[in-house]
């Protein structure tokens, strides 16, 4: 070797090391940068908690013969009774609630952010007093916005931008005498139902804590679940506020979407329009949620988003008693239900039918077709370039890994898997193949098209017979950690209803038996492939979780659907069990 070609070696060589070094370098300079941010904001929530602590105890000292213990047993149309008589005052029932909600978040981590402005709300509480949640404290799901506070939506892009102002429900229900005290946790990027995230970590079940609360309003279902809060605000795109209040044995709903006012609602994915979001209430039974409706429904929120359709609660709807046409589906040929879903629905349609309710066959047409067509090539319409584009630049959570993977292939990855798939799994190939999303504006026009038909299609079979409401199974029993990022196939209970747009809501209505455990060893599942196989090991383990059902109505006829939940929460045994909270 000539000494022009050593210098020229040991030059390359020297330039190589260099970069190596200095990208080496800037990827952990940018490392220390994520981990510090992650840090302060996990330093702002303690410093929240433990300040929220402080209060509590100095109020207990000022009123030292006041029992604040009893005033979190009491259901919400009881509490609200009691403040407005002036038995209750508000200033006990928030720190009540403020120091039942701080031991339930030690337990289950459901907790982002205390709102310590809750107690200044007191000072001018009284001014509410007509409001129809007058001194009731309510906990809001992390990606609702409230003045001053993030809306991380469990992703590190979004964290350090507090909101400039109250979100419209916030607005109107602090206008109606409610409190916000807390905010709760959230999955990363909101689109997984198992609830973790790199900020604020895991959130656990209440009714077992080896267990997933759900998502993605998991914070929310945990800490009312747990007794930490009577009345909370969730949303829901895909199941967001009924996954979790079925694995937490508490009631949900899904308004239509844009019933209620969806301004200030942080989402990943804005701008989606094939599968519809909504705002909903979460509580421990259907009058609470219908409370919430009444409140939120009102004046101030038409004003407030005058996209809103300005239709106020409809009273006598909700409190009609004639007897209902019912139509029913146990499998909807996706997924085949858990042997406690099956039974808990079994169950509560013997139960109606024995209240005097018809019960009418419907089946959901061509779910197959339905859940890639347009559900799943719909919510990754962009080929989930908008979701994933919020995850860059930090960790992804352990949780949604699996799930996100095959979003970032190639497309001709995806491509070339569909096809060695398709023999074996015909159904991973499917969905795999809609993956990419649509390739063009026209593409997407098309499939607006063919959902809006498909939904008269099923407006159409639904006036056939002359349906009034519709029972089907809820998802359920509560899964084990990492199965829901692998499992977005069980999605097609709920998901359905934001492909309709139809509002729908869960009820609890059983508890998971040996029998029903045992039973798990015979399932095959509608495919018998991976998908079903791994559904089997996530509810494993479930004996004594809650398991709910879903009541469904015609978009707009929300009071109808809470008229329907209430028949069945009335007709259930857990509802006659005393011990609601788990
Ligand atoms: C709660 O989350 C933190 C991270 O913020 C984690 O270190 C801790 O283990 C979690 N606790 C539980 C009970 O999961
Ligand atoms: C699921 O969780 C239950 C209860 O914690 C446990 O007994 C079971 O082994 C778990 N199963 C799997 C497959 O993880
Ligand atoms: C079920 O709960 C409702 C309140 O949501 C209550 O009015 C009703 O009496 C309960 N039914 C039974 C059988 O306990």
């Amino acid at each position: 070797m000539t000494d022009m070609n050593r210098e020229w070696t040991s030059l390359v060589a020297t330039l190589i090391c260099g970069t190596v070094v200095t990208v080496t370098f800037l990827k952990w300079l940018g490392h220390q940068k994520v981990q510090k941010k992650i840090q302060r904001a996990r330093a702002r929530r303690d410093a929240g908690l433990s300040q929220a602590q402080q209060t509590v105890q100095e109020f207990k000292e000022k009123n030292p013969g006041l029992d604040l213990s009893p005033i979190v047993d009491l259901p919400l149309a009881k509490l609200t009774k009691q403040i407005r008589a002036g038995s209750l005052q508000p200033d006990a029932v928030l720190h009540a609630y403020m120091d039942k909600a701080l031991e339930v978040n030690r337990k289950l981590n459901c907790s982002t952010d205390v709102l310590m402005e809750s107690v200044k709300q007191l000072s001018e509480i009284e001014s509410h007093r007509d409001g129809l949640l007058y001194g009731v404290p309510i906990s809001i799901k992390d990606n609702i916005a409230y003045k001053g506070h993030d809306c991380t939506c469990g992703v590190l892009c979004k964290l350090d931008d507090p909101a400039v102002m109250d979100s419209v429900v916030v607005t109107v229900l602090k206008r109606q005498g409610a409190i916000p005290f807390i905010k709760t946790n959230v999955p990363q990027g909101l689109l997984n139902y198992e609830c973790s995230n790199p900020i604020y970590g895991m959130t656990v079940n209440p009714c077992n804590l080896q267990k997933t609360c759900g998502g993605s309003s998991g914070g929310e279902a945990a800490l009312i679940g747990g007794g930490g809060s009577i009345l909370g605000l969730g949303t829901d795109i895909g199941g967001s506020i009924r996954i979790p209040a079925s694995f937490c044995g508490i009631c949900g709903f899904k308004p239509t979407s844009n019933r209620i006012s969806l301004r200030g609602a942080n989402s990943c994915v804005k701008g989606i329009k094939s599968v519809t979001s909504s705002i909903g209430p979460m509580a421990r039974d259907v009058e609470s949620l219908a409370l919430c409706m009444r409140a939120l429904l009102c004046e101030d929120m038409f004003t407030l988003d005058p996209t809103v359709p300005p239709l106020p609660f409809n009273q006598q709807l909700y409190e009609n008693t004639d007897r209902l046409r019912i139509g029913y589906y146990e499998n909807d040929g996706y997924l085949q239900p858990s042997p406690s879903m099956a039974r808990a629905f079994q169950e509560t349609k013997k139960l109606l039918e024995q209240a005097g309710h018809t019960l009418v066959p419907f089946k959901p047409p061509e779910m197959y077709t339905t859940m890639h067509e347009f559900i799943v090539k719909g919510a990754v319409a962009d080929g989930a370039v908008t979701l994933l584009s919020h995850l860059k630049g930090g960790p992804v959570d352990p949780s949604v890994q699996s799930q996100i993977m095959p979003y970032s292939f190639p497309r001709f990855v995806k491509k070339i898997l569909c096809i060695i798939l398709k023999p074996i799994y015909p159904r991973m190939a499917a969905v795999l193949d809609v993956l990419n999303g649509v390739n063009s504006v026209a593409e997407l026009w098309k499939q607006h098209h063919a959902i809006e038909n498909y939904i008269h299609q099923v407006i159409a079979e639904w006036k056939e017979l002359e349906l009034d409401v519709l029972l089907c199974p809820m998802l359920g029993p509560a899964y084990n950690f990492s199965y829901c990022g692998k499992l977005t196939s069980a999605l097609s209970y709920t998901i359905l209803y934001n492909l309709l747009n139809f509002p729908v809501g869960t009820v609890p209505v059983t508890t998971v038996t040996a029998e029903d455990e045992a039973k798990l060893s015979h399932y095959r599942g509608n495919f018998g492939d991976i998908w079903d196989k791994l559904f089997v090991k996530a509810v494993r383990g479930g004996v004594g979780l809650p398991v709910a059902v879903q009541c469904v109505s015609l978009p707009w006829q929300d009071e109808l659907c809470l008229r329907f939940m209430r028949e069945v929460e009335n007709v259930c045994a857990y509802n006659k069990s005393s011990n609601k909270t788990c």
